[in-house]
């Protein structure tokens, strides 16, 4: 059986609780496909949102979750590409609404704004939880055409 991998990146805001999901994902049997960043020096969140879009991009995989400080500057870098739907979110109902209605494919959390455990509490719901579709795919269908313009 062929594992599903799941991409990770952080600035240096989040990249501790990125190695605490990591260990979390492999434990509950994801391949972990980390891009970075890997220690504490200062870097730029952007080009942590970059790699993600371009690894969703190029098939190596299909969700992600992305981590800064707050999680506010890279959910704004991410959101500029139209295949990149992500959610940042801060406690488990938004972790499952952005699955149920917002089909989100990438999960943002703030490194320094969020608990170890809820954060972890929000990795397990956004990879359980399905797309609801319906009247929902027509407006996720909306997001797409609009980054278009
Ligand atoms: C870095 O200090 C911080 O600005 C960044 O992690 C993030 O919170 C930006 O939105």
């Amino acid at each position: 059986m062929t594992m599903e991998t799941i991409a990770l990146a952080s600035d240096h805001g989040g990249v501790e609780l990125k190695t605490l999901l990591a260990k979390q994902l492999e434990g509950a049997g994801f391949a972990v496909l980390d891009l970075g960043t890997d220690g504490a020096q200062s870097v730029d969140y952007p080009d942590f949102a970059v790699a993600m879009a371009d690894a969703l991009k190029q098939g190596k995989a299909a969700r992600g979750v992305l981590i800064c400080g707050s999680g506010i500057g890279i959910s704004i870098a991410a959101n500029r590409f139209a295949h990149v739907r992500a959610a940042l979110v801060h406690d488990a109902y938004g972790a499952r609404m952005c699955r149920l209605h917002n089909d989100a494919n990438v999960l943002v959390l703030g490194g320094r704004t969020i608990g170890p455990d809820v954060a972890k509490d929000c990795l397990d719901i956004f990879l359980n939880t399905e797309f609801e579709g319906g009247r929902h795919a027509r407006r996720v269908a909306k997001l797409a055409e609009n980054g278009e313009r």
